[in-house]
Parts: C-alpha cells; structure tokens; sequence
C-alpha cells in the first residue's frame, strides 16, 4: 500500500483531485466509484475547482458506493442528495452518467442484481472509499464474511451512532443501506482509502498494518495490488 500523509485534508484533497484527474484525462470513458460521508468533501471541492479551471466531465461515468434504504434523493440525507449537493450540480457530469443504488426500490434484491449489472458494464477505473470507525468500506460492515456481491445490509450499532452526527434524531437514521460488494472495490483498477482524524487513527492502523479480517473489512485491500491510503497526521498516528 502507497501512505501519503498530508497537513490537511485540504491538501489531501488536492492530490487525490490530482489522481482522479490523471484519469479522467488519459481515457475516453473513465468510470469513477465513489464515496458519501465528511471524509471525500474536500477531494469534491478539489474536483470542482480543477472542473472550473477547464477539466471536462462530461465523459465521466460516476458509480456509488451505497445508499440508505427507505430515503427518496430528495432527502437532505440521502447518499444521492449528498453526491448532487457536493459534486453532480457543480460539474458537467452528465445525469445519464450517474448510478446511485435506489434505496427506495420495492424489490430490493432486484435492485441489487441491476446495481451490479452496471458494475459490470461500467469497470471502475478509480475507486474512492472512506473508512468508518468500525473498518467499514462502502457499507461492508465487520462480520463473519464479507459478501462479494451488491447486497442489503443491516447497519451496525456504531455505524447508526457515528452517521447520528447527521440527523436530528438517532432515531431518524436509516438501519438499512443497499451496498457494493467487496468484489466491486477489489476489482477497481486503482483504489484511494480516505481517513482524517485521530477518531480514526486506530482503525487505520489495523487495517493497513493488522491482519487481513472480516471483522476489519478495509484489511482487505491489502490484497489489492493499487491502493493509496491518503491521511492526515492525526489519522496517521498509529502508523510510524
Ligand atoms: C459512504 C461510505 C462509508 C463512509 C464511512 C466514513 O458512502 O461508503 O463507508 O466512507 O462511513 O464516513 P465519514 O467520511 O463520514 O467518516
């Protein structure tokens, strides 16, 4: 694995932007997957900056993580309000372009299927994750197995406490998201791990460092033969 330890996430930000450009740039059709949650908001700033500085989208293929069930887009919380809030109206990314996994679809297995039909049509180039505290990634939470396959899942208590942070009440967040498998992360040509933060220096440590184990999900991508691992000192710590 690549550490590219930043003062910032601001910088942090900056470099990956650097990344995704490089890819944007050498491919008729480059497919980006990516990530929701605070950690990705300055690689999308850094992106819309580099966008009004000339960089054309509108060839990008975009490809989400995950999505809660049971909130429409327009729900200030929702993973595809956030993507249009931070990314998708400050760019040229085309609406066509873009997949999100529909939360509220009423066959939710079927959704699934669809949702990986169009990883398959659409191989990720570049795949952004972020980490939560339990070692989640996209929301494959820590358990006995790791699903390869698009998936609903049941989220954990701590991952409930930690997106609380977003909602008025605890008792407004979502229990259930729809996920991309691990099979999806692992078959992206490039893969860039976000964290900042002491609250996750222990997390990362484990995962970069620790064995690889289901019950840590991101360990997995110590199997992956391109991952940059993008930090800031204080979620660095564990490291050196
Ligand atoms: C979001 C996602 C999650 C987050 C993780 C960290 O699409 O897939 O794995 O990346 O929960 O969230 P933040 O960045 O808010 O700490």
């Amino acid at each position: 694995m690549n550490i590219r330890v930043f003062d910032t996430p601001h910088d942090a930000g900056i470099y990956v932007a650097a990344l995704a450009e490089q890819v944007i740039q050498s491919r008729p059709d480059p497919v980006l997957g990516l990530a929701t949650g605070s950690t990705p908001i300055p690689f999308y700033d850094a992106l819309v900056g580099l966008h009004r500085c000339g960089l054309d989208l509108s060839h990008v293929t975009t490809i989400n993580l995950d999505e809660y069930i049971g909130l429409p887009p327009t729900h200030e919380q929702s993973y595809a309000h956030f993507m249009h809030t931070h990314l998708f109206s400050r760019t040229n990314i085309r609406s066509e372009n873009i997949h999100i996994p529909n939360g509220m679809a009423d066959d939710l297995a079927a959704e699934c299927a669809r949702y990986d039909d169009v990883i398959r049509a659409h191989p990720i180039h570049l795949q952004i994750l972020g980490i939560g505290v339990n070692g989640h990634i996209g929301f494959n939470e820590p358990d006995d197995l790791l699903l390869s396959k698009t998936h609903v899942v049941e989220l954990r208590p701590e991952t409930v406490r930690s997106n609380a942070r977003f909602f008025e009440r605890i008792e407004d967040v979502p229990r259930r998201a729809i996920t991309m498998g691990v099979q999806a992360i692992l078959q992206a040509d490039q893969i860039v791990l976000m964290a900042f933060g002491p609250e996750k220096a222990d997390i990362i440590a484990r995962a970069v460092l620790g064995e690889v184990r289901t019950d840590v999900p991101a360990s997995i991508l110590q199997l992956h033969k391109r991952v940059t691992v993008v930090l800031d000192r204080a979620s660095a710590q564990g490291l050196f």
